[in-house]
């Protein structure tokens, strides 16, 4: 009769339990039952609900579920409060989890007596910031109190003086034509019987502040506005209303500038500001929305490391990491000068702030007059940077200055631990990138004159970002937005919100996110309620494409980003890729069209699934038929082609797969190991290698440390990942393309590989109900581990070689199976939840040097007898590097190794010098060893 502990963390819809302000009047349930005895299955569960002073009542389901249940009882009305408790049976119910609750929002415009107010003569584009203000006086006896919130701008509230709530730049960036989202915070103990003034800071933020690199103010509207309503209940019932109205008034406030990408100005003298009468505009109210997921806060705060003079006597700070937020200064207690400045640069370039990559965003926050303020800091904007300057405190120590880090807050849900210090190290930049571009909507950086909620990269992240952090409910409501803003002819703008009128539409692996990124939330999270509200965008966007494609099937011409920022194409010239671009665009269609195909059939559409995988069969076959050869090259024979054709499935027969995918091994073999992909073919191309039986070199290619690699920015002290594979260049100067991003998580997608190949996590069924173990060991590594938050519970993996044995250890959480592929062993084994250990002989052969017979191919994978070859071939000056040398021998790889002294020359008439013959020849002898 195996029992269950009590069900945990419980979550309404994507926000943690108690989780106020939802707008769902039926928020579905999700929970964890953290341990349960061997064989336990759920068979019912039971929900209870308590309804204001009412007794409580319960539902009683017959069903396994327990992620994003339905709500079992009436619809919450708007402001309502339930009290919600679960719990689970096999044959015996399990103790209650313990109670939360849910309350609603506003769930209907009609909620709303709230007006939305501007400053009639104040709080202009050029002005200061404004606050406005209202009163609200209330008897004793408060029992409760919500302010409900919105900007257009963002917004700091006071009460009494206290700042409200802990969010950062609210209500956030939304598709503000379509949606605009609203907040709902509780203030009980900031209302105090009597009078209450309420008083709000407008700053210009994504609404009216600088937007995208055109330059452009006020994308939305030039006016900053607010629609605030607070409710306080007293004792007797009575709701007691401040809601924004004619009757407020507005003055000025002493920022007398903000913008996101210039910083924020701060005058602190005391001046009595000029004040005025709001007016109330006419706005549609149905565009307000309750939040998907968590606001911004404040996630982290990090200590300055460092304070020192530059080169031209600027005093200059280092936090250690790149980060997203502002400079925090606390140096109340000094003779400040009369301006106290600090600007902001990722990187330093000849010991001083490299702010060239910012363009034209002046990243600056200035204060006046702050001689006596305990702290200095701005609200009104962000920026990215690991290094400051500051001017105009004397002395400054480290301890006087931190870094305030801000972002989505997510709640973390997925780590990765590695034997290999430079490896964890990426890993950790991709987690610092994540949380930099994830500040309300999924940006490509955030630093620059950008900052936008590119398609292209998120679709490319989504899986990381989904394993990384409970990125659902974030992502649900950028993808809201995307499906809002699409256009009539199913074509997706490149960045979401669209703020950017004039950019191309009909990208591939841009646009495609519309499809891509449902899927891959629904694939971890099991949010099928979310892949049937977005299937008319997805639908749209592959008609859309299948329209530009026609009758042949092939996807050409056109605008394309295609495979962005190849490492080979110039600084100046991103599009410049190794890849045709025709070659992606089909790819894309393909695979758009058979995930459009899944989602249908399991929304039950069932004749859209079956003509969705028609056109995937069709476009599949075109690109087969246009771009693949019998034998199995795929053009543009680059990295990219070969992964896109062998992780999509492209290539129609076995012998093509096979071909392709030593072809691409071999390209990897012939760039000595580095990296030949830009943003389309870098997520995908270690699974390429990998499905085709190529797992070390893949091994060799995530390893690499030269450039262009992974790892690369890793040696040159990267604590985020860059934009570029060369961000900075070898010689420590900053990349001389105008568009060089120090974090900019797009090719740090590779960390999904990491996850489900090197620890060997990965999800097996939606929302991880099945999970697949299934680690690759590499050489490289002695251990390495994952753990996951999954919507089931914490799942891991972790596995350590020592003494020729290999020890797996697996978590499994209650409500999931996981099939188990045990390194070495034939067949994998189905286990259910808990913990499982296994020993077996290291599945890692141990190096028995070259065959006899070996190629140069061999050479170049046996890494110790590479490594001297390149050595040697570097001092007999024949070559000045890995890489050149591998690309001399790509057309010899098949050919007996001792070809290969020849073939490393400059070219076939030069002489190969004597000395490196002697030394290859010696390397590639056979060892004495008569063991062998
Ligand atoms: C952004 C990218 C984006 C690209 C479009 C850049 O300016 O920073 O990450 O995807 O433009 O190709």
């Amino acid at each position: 009769m195996p029992g269950a502990a009590a069900p945990t963390d419980l979550r309404f819809e994507h926000h943690p339990g108690p989780a106020l302000g939802t707008g769902h009047a039926r928020p579905r349930l999700s929970w964890c039952v953290p341990e349960a005895e061997e064989g336990f299955r759920q068979r019912a569960y039971e929900v209870e609900l308590t309804r204001g002073t009412g007794a409580p009542r319960r539902f009683r389901v017959e069903s396994a579920d327990q992620v994003l249940v339905g709500w079992p009882g009436a619809p919450l009305v708007s402001r309502e409060r339930v009290g919600v408790r679960v719990r689970v049976r096999d044959d015996e119910w399990s103790p209650w989890s313990d109670p939360t609750w849910v309350e609603a929002g506003l769930l209907s415009a009609t909620d709303w007596t709230a007006r939305l107010v501007s400053p009639r003569a104040i709080g202009g584009l050029d002005a200061p910031a404004p606050i406005l203000r209202g009163e609200l006086t209330v008897p004793d006896g408060v029992v409760s109190a919500r302010l409900y919130a919105t900007a257009h701008g963002v917004y700091v509230a006071g009460l009494n003086g206290e700042r409200v709530g802990d969010h950062v730049l609210a209500p956030g960036w939304t598709g503000y034509e379509h949606r605009l989202r609203y907040q709902t915070h509780d203030v009980t103990d900031l209302v105090r019987p009597g009078v209450n003034v309420l008083e709000v800071l407008l700053g210009n933020g994504w609404y009216r502040g600088r937007l995208g690199f055109d330059g452009g103010r006020a994308t939305y509207g030039d006016r900053l506005a607010l629609l605030a309503q607070l409710e306080v209940t007293t004792v007797d019932g009575t709701v007691h209303v401040l809601a924004t109205d004619g009757s407020w008034t507005a003055y000025e406030s002493g920022v007398v500038a903000d913008d996101l990408y210039d910083g924020q100005r701060t005058d602190l003298r005391p001046t009595s500001w000029a004040a005025g009468p709001v007016d109330v505009l006419d706005s549609r109210l149905d565009r307000l929305v309750a939040p998907d997921g968590p606001p911004v806060r404040v996630t982290a705060v990090v200590p300055a490391v460092l304070v020192w003079t530059s080169p031209s006597g600027a005093t200059l700070v280092d936090f250690g990491q790149n980060v997203v937020g502002w400079v925090r200064l606390e140096v109340g207690d000094r003779d400040l000068a009369d301006e106290v400045v600090v600007r902001h640069a990722e990187v330093l370039e000849d010991g001083e702030l490299a702010v060239r990559p910012l363009r034209s965003a002046r990243a600056t926050d200035s204060y006046v007059a702050a001689r006596g303020r305990a702290v200095l800091e701005p609200s009104l904007t962000f920026h990215g940077f690991r290094y400051a300057e500051v001017t105009g405190v004397p002395g400054l120590r480290a301890e006087d200055v931190r870094a305030v880090v801000i972002g989505t807050d997510l709640r973390r849900t997925g780590w990765f631990e590695c034997s290999d210090y430079l490896l964890a190290h990426l890993h950790d930049n991709v987690v610092w990138s994540a949380r930099g571009n994830f500040l309300d909507v999924p940006t490509d950086c955030p630093q620059r004159d950008e900052r936008l909620g590119w398609t292209g990269d998120i679709q490319v992240f989504a899986p990381t970002a989904c394993f990384l952090f409970d990125s659902a409910g974030f992502l649900t409501s950028w993808l809201a937005d995307l499906a809002a803003g699409q256009h009539d002819d199913g074509s997706v703008p490149s960045v979401v919100p669209d703020v950017l009128p004039d950019a191309p539409r009909a990208a591939a692996g841009w646009a495609d996110a519309a499809v891509l990124v449902p899927w891959v939330v629904h694939q971890r999270t099991g949010d099928l309620a979310l892949l049937r509200s977005q299937w008319p965008s997805m639908r749209a966007w592959v008609d859309h494409a299948a329209g530009l494609a026609g009758e042949d099937g092939l996807w050409s011409g056109g605008f394309q980003f295609g495979d962005w920022l190849d490492p080979d194409a110039p600084p100046d010239d991103p599009f410049a890729a190794k890849t045709d671009p025709d070659v992606v665009a089909t790819a894309h269609l393909a695979r758009s069209a058979l995930l459009v195909a899944e989602s249908a059939a399991l929304l039950g559409a069932h004749e859209a699934a079956a003509r969705y995988a028609a056109l995937a069969t069709r476009v599949r076959e075109a690109f087969a038929r246009e771009y693949v050869t019998a034998a199995g090259r795929v053009l543009s024979d680059s990295p990219t082609a070969y992964a896109l054709a062998l992780v999509w499935d492209l290539l129609p027969t076995a012998k093509q797969r096979a071909r392709a995918g030593d072809r691409l091994a071999d390209l990897v073999r012939g760039a000595g190991f580095r990296i030949g992909t830009g943003f389309i073919g870098t997520p995908l191309v270690m699974d390429a290698l990998t499905a085709s039986g190529h797992l070390d070199v893949a091994y060799r290619l995530l390893s690499q440390t030269g450039a262009p690699s992974w790892l690369h920015p890793v040696t040159m002290g990267a604590t985020t990942v860059w934009e570029r594979w060369d961000s900075m260049l070898p010689d420590g100067r900053v990349n001389p393309g105008e568009m060089t991003s120090f974090n900019h998580y797009a090719l740090g997608a590779v960390a999904d590989w990491l996850h489900r190949t090197v620890a060997g996590l990965a999800p097996a069924g939606p929302g991880y109900r099945e999970l697949l173990v299934r680690p690759l060991i590499g050489p490289d590594l002695t251990w390495a581990s994952a753990r996951h938050l999954t919507p089931y519970g914490a799942a891991s993996v972790s596995w350590s070689r020592a003494d020729g044995t290999l020890v797996l250890g697996v978590v499994v959480p209650v409500g999931t199976t996981a099939t188990v592929h045990v390194p070495g062993r034939p067949d994998p084994v189905v286990v259910g939840h808990g913990a499982h250990e296994w020993t077996v002989p290291d599945p890692v052969a141990a190096d028995r040097g070259l065959p006899a017979d070996a190629t140069v191919r061999d050479v170049l994978d046996h890494r110790p007898t590479w490594t001297a070859v390149v050595e040697a071939a570097v001092a007999a000056g024949v070559v000045d590097g890995e890489a050149r040398a591998a690309g001399r021998l790509l057309p010899h790889l098949g050919a007996p190794a001792s070809a290969l002294v020849a073939a490393l020359g400059p070219g076939a008439l030069a002489p190969v010098p004597t000395e490196l013959r002697s030394r290859v020849d010696g390397l590639l002898a056979p060892p004495v060893d008569a063991d062998r």
